[in-house]
């Protein structure tokens, strides 16, 4: 459906009743990373689906930032008359959901940070994300999906989910180039969220597939060593999109951590 907001027109989709679970997509994606997700709820929550700023059918932020977006996410929830949701992101989703609980704590009943990463760009990957941009601008989309397709799907999806594969790579060369240079905008300039771990005190579930190269396991043991009331979760044989590369283990997850916590 699409939702007016503040902000401007907002694509998403919603199933289940219960708990508000607001799930944040990564890049360059838009909210049918959550397909799965979306077709079984998990028990006792309202998931929200939602493209972020460019992608799917919403309208482009004012502002190309992580902090700008945190504030649209707000005008989201005010839209929908949600006071208090868990947000859940993967990857670009998990950067969004660190500015949303800087900026507005009191919007975030709990977190799902699913293969992601605190820390912000460094010198190099900043130089990677501007030649991306040109790369958008001159060649296109697809050959972003080209580049990003490899590292976005773990070992075990590319030799034995051919779908999984082709919904990921389809997902990506259905993004616009204005979507995808904007939001490189706002990876590249993102703050680190890092010295944010330790502020973390909502409940927090962390999930990352064993095969994830982009954000590697490692990343998600320190946040759950940093954030005190964290639970991590391994998905075996899931990369980084381990949501549509092993839906089933993923919603179970998301489901137990969903009935443990707030039902
Ligand atoms: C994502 O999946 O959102 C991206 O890999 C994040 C990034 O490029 O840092």
């Amino acid at each position: 459906m699409i939702l007016t907001t503040r902000a401007g027109t907002v694509g998403l989709e919603e199933a289940g009743t219960g708990v508000p679970l607001l799930l944040l997509h990564g890049f360059p994606h838009d909210r049918t990373l959550w397909s799965a997700q979306l077709a079984a709820p998990a028990d006792g929550a309202r998931l929200i689906a939602v493209d972020l700023p460019g992608f799917g059918e919403s309208e482009s932020a004012a502002v190309p930032s992580l902090d700008a977006w945190a504030d649209w996410i707000v005008a989201v929830l005010d839209a929908l008359e949600i006071e208090q949701a868990v947000v859940g992101g993967l990857s670009m989703g998990g950067y969004l959901a660190f500015a949303l609980w800087r900026r507005h704590p009191t919007r975030v009943k709990g977190l799902i940070l699913a293969d992601t990463q605190p820390g912000a760009d460094s010198e190099e990957t900043r130089r990677k994300r501007v030649a991306m941009q040109a790369m958008v601008l001159a060649s296109g989309v697809g050959k972003v999906a080209e580049a990003m397709l490899p590292g976005m799907i773990g070992k075990t999806t590319h030799e034995t989910r051919p779908q999984a594969v082709a919904y990921l790579d389809a997902m990506m060369r259905r993004a616009s180039v204005g979507a995808i240079h904007d939001a490189l905008d706002a990876l590249r300039t993102r703050a680190d969220s890092t010295p944010t771990l330790a502020t973390i005190t909502v409940p927090t579930l962390i999930l990352c597939g064993d095969e994830d190269t982009l954000t590697p396991l490692k990343e998600s043991e320190a946040m759950h060593a940093a954030i005190a009331d964290s639970q991590l979760a391994v998905i075996p044989g899931a990369g980084h999109a381990s949501c549509v590369e092993h839906p089933a283990a993923f919603s179970a997850l998301l489901s137990s951590f969903i009935r443990a916590r707030f039902t």
